[in-house]
């Protein structure tokens, strides 16, 4: 009979030397997710996520149900009824669009077709941390251009750019912080960016903006090939469970994505849900307008209560409290969760000391004053002594 060899003695924490990662996969820290509980409650209030509160068209969750009897089947790999729907509805060509598992998922195929280790990728400051883990793990050198006014500024970006800059990545609006940069700043980093540079425009939160001097980038990407914007069906139409978002390009980077991306990376309950949710544009308006209404608000409430909120044109807000001290953003989350609700701290990737927070539910934005008013009305009192 074989003997069994003896167990080995490498721990998880120190992998055998043939097992370990490459080094740039050694550094990172693996990205770390909303929480989803409060302890006592059974169903807390869930605001960390940026998920949409009104949950997806009702035509969304019956293409879902009737995607069940189709299940056996592989999904469409050409994506084509997705594509003509997101087509129709926002105006683009269909052969231009290649959908993803998650916007993320497009944005790592973009980092993989394109970046190479030796390369540098100019993250805006808050851009979406996804990304740059992306990058990181190509093995490319990041290099992060601050914000002014927590917004992607042209400026700093273009000064970093080097011979070695082979992509440039962000968010608008971005986040945690949820402001967007301004058309004509964008116009200008487009303009002024070498054409092998590619610029990836994140639009996650695009949907909710209505700002006349806000930029979709579609008609950019038009005139500059480089420009790619990538969008979700995890915010207005809330699909995010699904994972399912899409891009746009020139036909260039989209042939690049056709060639590494897996067939079948889009599932067929994500493919009917989105494509019967992009074309309920009375839905998504409805979700729409609870967002602006409660995103008003919420500010206004909350800066009248004393609370420095920064500007927001997307699904959240993000609040700063005290950097030391009593009434930190730890305070703060304790505080709400203890009341059954749970916000983002942000730590990496954003302002220090601050909490970000989804708009949610009538009832559940109201727990969220409710608390804050006792939380300012505690730090008022403590003051005072
Ligand atoms: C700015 C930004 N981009 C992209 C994503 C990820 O979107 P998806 O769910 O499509 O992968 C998020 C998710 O929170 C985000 O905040």
């Amino acid at each position: 009979m074989a003997m069994r060899k003896a167990a080995s003695t490498t721990t998880a924490e120190e992998p055998a030397a043939t097992l370990a990662p490459k080094q740039a996969v050694r550094a990172l820290s693996p990205y770390s997710q909303g929480k989803s509980s409060a302890e006592g409650f059974a169903e807390p209030i869930k605001l960390s996520s940026n998920e949409s509160p009104l949950g997806p068209s009702p035509r969304a969750i019956a293409a879902y149900h009737d995607a069940a009897a189709r299940l056996f089947r592989y999904p469409d790999g050409g994506q084509s009824a997705l594509r003509k729907a997101i087509g129709d509805i926002y105006g683009l060509d269909p052969t231009r669009i290649v959908c993803g598992n998650g916007s993320e998922e497009l944005q790592l195929l973009l980092v993989r077709a394109f970046v190479s280790p030796s390369d540098e990728v100019i993250c805006s400051e808050f851009s979406f941390i996804m990304g740059r883990i992306h990058a990181e793990a190509q093995g490319a050198t990041i290099v992060t251009a601050p914000e002014v006014d927590y917004r992607a500024d042209a400026d700093a970006i273009l000064a970093r750019i080097t011979p070695k800059t082979r992509m440039i990545m962000l968010a608008s609006p971005n986040n945690p912080v949820g402001d967007y940069m301004r058309r004509c700043e964008f116009e200008r980093l487009v303009e002024n960016t070498p054409k092998h540079v590619i610029i990836i425009y994140d639009g996650a939160y695009a949907d909710y903006v209505d700002a006349s001097d806000y930029d979709n980038g579609f008609a950019l990407c038009d005139r500059a090939p480089n420009v790619v914007i990538t969008r979700t069906f995890s915010k207005l139409y809330g699909l995010a469970g699904l994972r399912i978002g899409w891009m746009y390009a020139d036909k260039s980077v989209i042939d690049a994505i056709e060639r590494i991306r897996t067939p079948f990376n889009t599932n067929i309950a994500a493919l009917a849900a989105a494509e019967a949710a992009v074309r309920d544009t009375d839905y998504s308006a409805k979700v729409k307008a609870h967002n602006a209404i409660w995103l008003s608000r919420l500010t206004t409430t909350l800066r009248d209560l004393g609370y420095e909120v920064f500007p927001s044109v997307a699904n959240f807000y993000l609040i700063r409290f005290s950097a030391n001290g009593d009434f930190t953003a730890d305070q703060a989350a304790e505080f709400l969760l203890k009341r059954g609700v749970i916000p983002r701290p942000v730590s990496a990737g954003g302002p220090a000391g601050c909490l970000r927070i989804t708009v949610g539910l009538d009832h559940e934005n109201e727990a969220v004053i409710d608390a804050l008013k006792e939380f300012a009305a505690h730090r008022a009192a403590a003051r005072s002594v």
